[in-house]
């Protein structure tokens, strides 16, 4: 049976070991119904989808169930429990190593990290997943794709944006947007009443999606941004307070962008993730609160662990910084959030993400060497860092005796560099302009409130605020200086400044 078996058949695998078991009727005398593949976790919701969608849409559903590092009790377990609730048949597919070599290498290329917070875990296992699914659809000929996303998330845009750019003429069902079962009481007594097994477990306070690039936790208690998040939804990372006293330094190496070995010693992409993920979790590093707006609209509070995806995306970038030109560098830091909201939007399989991804492995060609991680106590630094194509130079950005920098030649390139706004500065001076003018705060170390002339509206006299800082903030008292000159200052306090910017 090949993979291209054309979805007109829609017929069933006859070699289908679940469907010789289960039927005794010949393909040609049963009628044959439509096929939908769902993305199957095990969980109620999917579960219940099997059900419901053969009750509502009267298809068969093939299950398929991708491990990509996720936590589970099993997969055969959850293969028996897709086959128990009525899938025809249920695929269990490792996706783990691809998901690394294919997804996660250019997640590393591109930095990747939304919001320049959250390394996108659940995005980048998506467009994986959908790969299978649609494998499974032509495989089974099926007609229909089918998840168990919530119409309020990103991951429904993702699977289905997924799925139509692999197949256009796939289509769609979202039973759990459909369905109308409110509340988990209310699917749990409909899976009751329609023989979907319910495990007696008890109900989780958390919604959680993992892989081996991270966890994402949502709902429940985090659902009010104000409160800290209970210890309880940490699993990869120790509390930073609990971490060992003594920091751990760890080597890793890169070549053209993706790590390959960890303290000398060569490794799959794949082990360093799952060894990151230890020792950066074990220091307590890689734990994420964020508010973050999602694509239907919705700001939603966020926690997620990524303790290996944050390590390698830091050492990732120290490395960079050594061997990329700087007009490549800081581009990229504009191509790099590009490429993470089109892969948080859904958009893995898109024109400008591949066009993304061809500028990205254009720039990792020479990012090969190797960086020193310190962990200590949830932090992460890079504190060393080698390569064959650094492009730091001793003799220009050394200050010692064999400087080679020419500090003559720094003159004239001020100077043009400068020209064409000397040139704006002068006409406007000629025309009258004022011109900011620092020399009245000489004296202080800051200037933090007030600068402009907005203040002397209103007969009330203009003021700059000027104060110190001191540790943990501003000090309480400031200086009101008079707008002409620095003679006469008079500490005031807080409240009188306050009071004295609330009238201008
Ligand atoms: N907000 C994240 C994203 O959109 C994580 C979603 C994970 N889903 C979950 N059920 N916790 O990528």
């Amino acid at each position: 049976m090949t993979n291209l078996m054309s979805r007109s058949m829609k017929g069933r695998i006859m070699e289908s070991k679940t469907m010789e078991n289960k039927s005794s009727m010949s393909a040609e005398t049963k009628p044959q119904k439509d096929i939908a593949v769902l993305a199957y976790s095990g969980g109620l919701d999917t579960s219940v989808c099997i059900k419901w969608l053969q009750e509502n849409y009267g298809v068969d559903v093939v299950a398929v169930v991708g491990d990509v590092g996720q936590e589970h009790d099993g997969l055969e377990k959850i293969k028996a429990k897709a086959l128990a609730t009525g899938a025809i048949d249920c695929l269990v597919v490792d996706m783990r190593e691809v998901f690394a070599e294919e997804y996660l290498s250019k997640a590393i290329a591109a930095n990747a990290m939304y919001e320049n917070k959250y390394p996108l875990v659940s995005a980048l296992s998506r467009p994986l997943i959908c790969k299978h699914l649609v494998d499974a659809a032509h495989k089974y000929g099926a007609k229909y794709i089918a998840h168990g996303c919530t119409g309020k998330g990103n991951d429904q845009v993702r699977f289905e944006s997924s799925v139509l750019m692999l197949d256009p003429e796939l289509e769609i069902l979202a039973p759990v947007r459909e369905w109308d079962l409110g509340c988990r009481a209310d699917e749990i007594a409909w899976a009751a009443a329609h023989d979907v097994p319910v495990e007696a477990t008890t109900a989780k306070p958390y919604s959680i999606d993992d892989n081996f690039w991270g966890r994402a936790i949502e709902c429940g208690v985090l659902e009010d941004p104000a409160i800290e998040p209970p210890s309880d939804i940490w699993t990869m990372t120790v509390d930073p307070q609990d971490a060992p006293d003594e920091p751990t330094y760890v080597d890793v190496a890169f070549e053209h962008g993706i790590p390959c070995g960890l303290n000398g010693v060569k490794m799959s992409f794949l082990d360093i993730v799952y060894a990151m993920n230890t020792i950066a979790g074990s220091n307590g590093y890689g734990r994420i609160d964020m508010v973050e707006n999602r694509l239907v609209g919705v700001k939603s509070r966020e926690c997620y662990e990524a303790p290996g995806a944050l390590a390698l995306i830091c050492a990732h970038k120290a490395l960079e910084d050594l061997c990329l030109e700087r007009g490549v560098l800081h581009y990229k830091l504009g191509i790099e959030q590009t490429w993470a909201d089109s892969v948080y939007n859904g958009l893995w399989f898109s024109p400008l993400k591949d066009a993304l991804d061809a500028f990205l492995a254009s720039t990792q060609q020479c990012v090969t060497g190797s960086v020193k991680l310190k962990f200590y106590k949830g932090s992460c630094v890079a504190v060393g860092r080698t390569s064959d194509y650094s492009l730091y130079d001793f003799g220009l950005a050394t200050y010692d005796a064999s400087d080679q920098f020419d500090h003559n030649a720094a003159k004239g390139f001020i100077e043009l560099h400068s020209l064409s706004c000397k040139v704006w500065a002068a006409n406007r001076l000629a025309m009258g302009a004022k011109m900011d003018s620092f020399a009245a705060v000489k004296e202080t170390k800051c200037q933090f409130a007030d600068n402009d002339d907005s203040s002397s509206e209103g007969g009330i006299p203009s003021a700059k605020m000027t104060g110190e800082f001191v540790p943990g903030g501003i000090s309480s008292k400031c200086q009101l200086v008079d707008e002409d000159s620095i003679a006469h200052p008079h500490v005031i306090n807080m409240a009188d400044a306050v009071e004295l910017e609330t009238l201008a």
